[in-house]
């Protein structure tokens, strides 16, 4: 059986209940069968070594009595007498042989099977011997053993020595232990039925929290993110995987959050620049000027676009960084050479500000050039806008013990504050929008700085003091802990 989407359903072969259900009835059919096999021949073995009890203890009556007729003759004349004593016409049979293996005497039909007869014969002293055979549809047992007629008698030296032979009709033991073998048969054919679907109830009842799963991760579409299952009774193993699932829905959630704040504000973000460039067209249209004001009019024009050029531009490549689509191309570079190289581009803003870079340490690591340059350039950038004129921005290079490299960039300056600084990183995120200086910042810096460091499987960090010394640090991961 499958659903409507082709997969298998839950009472198919490869559904877990079914497994459950047939592995449950078989192996308890299996153990049935084995305890009643085991019952079976134990009370067939028990019976019949019953039987031969009886019958030998029968044979040791009759080798008594056999002592008291001195002749066959006298033997056959009086046989009612011999087989009186012990003698049950219904199931029994006695039959007294010479030491040639011939019937002398026999109390009913009964054909012993020659050979065995005769292989007796030939072995005159031997012990009571217990044979079984078939005849006629009846399944017969006896014991054979040597007896001795006229022992008693004063002239001993007449005394004969015969086979007899006491036989048994085992029919009707057998017939019973056949009807025994047909009700157990029976008996495992319902309680193989009975078992199986008692497994096959536990196990529906038991994988009821992965239906759920199923019926759960059926319904879920973009607005129903926030469902979660209900895992107060599942069983342990279940527990785990809907803990798993909820976790899942949870970072999805989570995501989709994210990208639908970023919508909003990325379109927040675009319209003041378009109303700006859109109010300046219109003004300048507003009636004929001079070549000079066009010129100013595009000139102020070109600078908005130029910015919303930089803003688009890292916004792909913070997409691209999120879909994983940045082949990155690892090399092993001195860090304080591409610091050196950004602090000198970065000179001329500093100068203006009366900022001075001053860097230490070196170590080398393992990563992308270009991608590591814009990283610096974006913490730079902001090091150096930030920074009160006359302080320094520092930046130090460390080889961790771990065998990865810290950088860490600090510059005085206003701070940030603490319910700030979880959010830096954000997209869009500024901590003053006010600020003069802040119609130029996107706010996606840092957001690129982030990106750049976890596609190197490392990790950015801020940390602002109260004294108002912030500091970003850069963790570049060893190089045998580099992502694939
Ligand atoms: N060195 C710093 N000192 C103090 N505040 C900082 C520093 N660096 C960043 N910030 C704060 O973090 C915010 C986010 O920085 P980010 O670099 O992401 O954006 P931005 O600099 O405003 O814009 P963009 O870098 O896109 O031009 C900044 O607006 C600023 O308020
Ligand atoms: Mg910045």
């Amino acid at each position: 059986m499958a659903d409507a989407r082709g997969r298998p359903g839950w009472l198919s072969w490869n559904s877990l209940t079914a497994r459950l259900g047939a592995l449950f009835a078989l192996l308890s059919a299996a153990l049935l069968a084995v305890v009643g096999l085991m019952l079976v021949h134990a009370l067939e073995a028990e019976l019949r070594s019953r039987d031969i009890a009886e019958l030998t203890a029968k044979t040791a009556q009759l080798r008594e009595a056999l002592g008291d007729f001195e002749s066959v003759p006298a033997l056959r004349a009086r046989q009612d007498d011999f087989f009186g004593a012990v003698y049950d016409r219904e199931r029994q049979a006695i039959v007294v042989a010479d030491r040639a293996g011939r019937a002398l005497l026999v109390s009913r039909e009964l054909m012993v099977p020659r050979e065995l007869l005769t292989g007796f014969a030939g072995q005159p002293g031997r012990g009571p011997q217990a044979v079984d055979w078939t005849q006629n549809g009846d399944d017969w047992c006896a014991v054979l053993a040597w007896g001795t007629l006229g022992q008693r008698s004063i002239a001993s030296a007449a005394a004969t020595p015969v086979v007899l032979v006491v036989a048994l009709n085992r029919s009707s033991t057998n017939l019973m232990l056949d009807q025994f073998y047909r009700q157990l048969i029976l008996l495992l054919a319902g309680g193989g039925l009975v078992t199986s679907a008692i497994g096959f109830a536990v196990a529906w009842h038991g994988l009821r929290p992965l239906r759920q799963i199923d019926a759960t991760a059926s319904a879920i579409t973009a607005d129903r993110l926030a469902e979660r299952l209900d895992l107060a009774r599942a069983p342990a193993e279940v527990q785990r995987l809907g803990a798993s699932f909820n976790a899942m829905l949870a970072r999805l959630h989570e995501s989709f959050r994210r990208l639908s704040e970023f919508s909003s504000d990325l379109a927040h973000e675009l319209r003041t620049p378009l109303n700006n460039l859109l109010g300046q067209t219109h003004v300048a249209l507003s009636r004929p000027r001079a070549p000079r004001d066009y010129q100013d009019v595009l000139e102020s024009n070109a600078e908005e676009l130029e910015r919303l050029r930089k803003m688009t531009e890292d916004m792909l490549f913070l997409a691209k960084a999120d879909e994983a689509r940045t082949r990155l191309d690892w090399q092993t570079f001195q860090l304080r050479h591409e610091v050196d190289k950004v602090a000198e581009y970065f000179a001329v803003v500093a100068e203006d500000r009366a900022v001075r870079v001053e860097v230490t340490g070196a170590a080398p690591v393992h990563a992308d050039r270009r991608l590591v340059q814009r990283a610096l350039n974006n913490l730079f950038a902001n090091a150096v806008r930030h920074a009160p004129p006359g302080t320094p921005v520092r930046v130090r290079i460390d080889p961790g013990d771990d065998g990865g490299v810290r950088l860490a960039i600090a510059n005085a300056g206003p701070g940030i504050a603490p319910e700030h600084l979880p959010r830096v990183f954000d997209r869009f995120f500024r901590t003053d929008p006010s600020r003069p200086d802040s119609a130029e910042s996107s706010g996606l810096g840092l957001a690129i700085v982030q990106s750049i460091m976890r596609m190197h499987g490392g990790l950015a960090s801020a940390a602002s003091e109260a004294d108002g010394l912030t500091t970003f640090t850069l963790r570049f991961p060893a190089a045998s802990a580099h992502p694939r």
